[in-house]
């Protein structure tokens, strides 16, 4: 059986943390099942972990429906939950749906995932109304990468952090069934998470979440730079460098019967 958005607040209320991975395809999506993650999000995160762009402002509506019918056809068990592009809900509550709705219907999403604070509560509501669970996303906003010059952590002053745990309240109020919280300081995240009803998910927000989120390119080492908040579980690009060289050099060499020509 899936896991559905109630279990998460159930989890919540047992005490029982919970681990959120970006995936992007089908055989990932697999693999982190198979190792136990409950939740799998869609980030528009494809943007820089796997399409080459330096922002995720350019990801459009048509790519996250791509890459999260893969991510749900990869799946059995997981929650599946997509990011909405830039601008694809900003707009109006009416195009929110509209897009929002692409993303259940045509690729199999669980829920939506966007970004921002009270200014979006009426596309919020107007969601969840029509019966699209919304996960909301407070602290870093990267679609507001040039309105909040850059990626620098949120909420460190008091006046940041007031508006931040006062978002998270209305957020709520209109009907969030999570929060992720991206790089704010760990005391701001447990204040919001102890006042919170409904899950936080942290990342680069210190381990008072309810539950914690990675970039999984971030998690499996496929990039050079990470964020400094994100850890290295594994080095794959040194495998998937070796063993593409081991395959060049038996190609090269004719030497093994591993590099099949026939
Ligand atoms: O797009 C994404 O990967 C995200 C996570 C950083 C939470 O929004």
């Amino acid at each position: 059986m899936r896991v559905r958005i109630s279990h998460l607040k159930d989890r919540k209320q047992r005490g029982d943390k919970f681990a959120m991975l970006t995936a992007y395809d089908a055989t990932m999506a697999r693999l982190l099942e198979r190792a136990g993650v409950d939740v799998l999000l869609v980030g528009d995160s494809v943007a820089t972990a796997v399409l080459g762009y330096d922002t995720t402002l350019p990801v459009t509506l048509d790519v996250m429906v791509h890459h999260t019918a893969a991510v749900v056809r990869g799946t059995e068990r997981a929650l599946v939950i997509a990011d909405m592009p830039f601008l694809t809900y900003q707009v109006s509550p009416s195009e929110a749906v509209r897009n929002a709705g692409r993303l259940l219907k045509d690729a199999g999403a669980a829920a939506v995932k966007i970004e921002g604070g009270r200014w979006i509560t009426e596309v919020v509501r107007r969601l969840v109304d029509v019966g699209i669970p919304v996960m909301g996303h407070l602290g870093v906003l990267p679609q507001s990468v040039n309105q909040q010059s850059g990626y620098r952590q949120r909420g460190s002053n008091e006046r940041e952090a007031e508006v931040i745990f006062n978002d998270a309240l209305a957020l709520q109020d209109a009907g969030v069934f999570a929060l992720v919280l991206e790089s704010i300081p760990a005391d701001l995240a447990a204040k919001v998470t102890a006042g919170l009803e409904v899950p936080t998910i942290g990342i680069g927000a210190g381990p008072h979440c309810d539950g914690q989120v990675l970039v999984s390119t971030d998690l499996l080492g496929l990039h050079d730079k990470i964020p400094p908040f994100a850890t290295r579980y594994a080095n794959l690009s040194e495998t998937i460098i070796t063993a593409a060289r081991a395959f060049v050099e038996d190609v090269r060499t004719s030497s093994s019967s591993r590099a099949r020509t026939d």
